[in-house]
Formats: structure tokens, sequence, C-alpha cells
């Protein structure tokens, strides 16, 4: 299987090594040809997160919740827009698939998202604009092992009529 959607799976244990520029940027490529309700392009924003001073204190605010990964994409929206928290997803499942396709590992991280989003300092610092709510962190980074393989050829319910 080659298909980087079929073989993208959540990735939790992640190397040091940084990504590099070419990496980083495509990833932002992917982020920003994500599909959007209503073309309503303002409801989204993302902050990328490289620097360790940064991914120390997200990484202390949410108990190592984000894996310790070498990047972190803190993905937030409106607060009061009905399209948010699909919005992040579609622009979170777009970054995971591109990651993999260069061979890298991620996984869509809610639990830190919460925990971060109450931290109103630190929010600041990061970059997220007052009214916007973090939805989801993608941790991404050169996987440290390969996750254990699973059958999800029948994971869902699927009606064909
Ligand atoms: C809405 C949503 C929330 C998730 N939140 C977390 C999370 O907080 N922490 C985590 O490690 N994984 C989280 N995941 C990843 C799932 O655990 C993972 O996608 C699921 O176990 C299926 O595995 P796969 O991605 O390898 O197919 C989340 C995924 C989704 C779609």
């Amino acid at each position: 299987m080659t298909d980087a959607i079929l073989t993208r799976q959540s990735v939790r244990k992640f190397r040091p090594d940084k990504l590099t520029e070419p990496e980083v940027t495509q990833l932002i490529a992917a982020f920003n040809a994500a599909p959007c309700g209503m073309h309503q392009t303002d409801v989204m924003q993302a902050s990328v997160i490289k620097d360790d001073a940064y991914l120390n204190k997200i990484e202390d605010a949410c108990d190592h919740a984000c894996y310790d990964a070498p990047l972190l994409f803190v993905i937030a929206t409106k607060a009061d827009s009905q399209f948010g928290e699909r919005d992040a997803s579609v622009a979170a499942e777009n970054i995971m698939v591109e990651a993999n396709s260069i061979g890298l590992g991620s996984v869509y991280v809610m639990g830190a998202a919460f925990s971060i989003d109450k931290d109103v300092a630190l929010k600041k610092k990061l970059g997220i604009d007052e009214g916007y709510k973090i939805q989801v962190i993608v941790s991404v980074g050169y996987p440290k092992e390969k996750p254990e393989a699973e059958d999800r050829s029948n994971r869902y319910k699927v009606t064909i009529k």
C-alpha cells in the first residue's frame, strides 16, 4: 500500500530531529489547501510551533499530551463559527496525509488543544488571535518506530445501496 491516505496511521513516538524548511513549507501549503465552509477563509488560523522554548511551554501546559513532537500545528477557529470544528478537522487531515506522503508521522490531538485553549496567556504568546478557539493540535515529526499495523478495511459501518 503506498497511498498516503491509506497508509497514514497515528504516530505518537517521535525522533527529536527538526523538520527541514521545505518540509515545513509543504505542510503549511497542505494546511492552506484545506476546504473551508462557505469559503469563509477568516474562520481559521494556525500557529506552527518549531521553537523549543514554545514547544516546551506547550508540553508543560498539557502534560506532554502532544508527545514531544518537534513540530506542532496549533489550529484555531473563530469561537462563534458554525464551521470551526469541521474546518479545523479537514485541515488537520490535510496536514497528516501530506506529512505521511513525505515520510513524516503525525497525530490529531484534541485533549491538549482544550488544555492550551484555557491558558489565555500562552495562547496569546503562540499568536492565536482573541476570539479564536484552539480546536486541534497536530503533532508532526519523524516516527521513532512504525506503529503496529491495524486492519482498517471495515472500521466503520458502510452501507451501499
Ligand atoms: C476528533 C479526534 C480526537 C483525537 N484526539 C486525540 C488525542 O487527544 N490524543 C491522541 O493521542 N490521539 C487522538 N486522536 C487520534 C485517534 O486516537 C486515532 O486517529 C484513532 O485511534 C485511529 O487511529 P489511526 O489514526 O491510526 O487510524 C484523535 C482523533 C480524532 C479524529
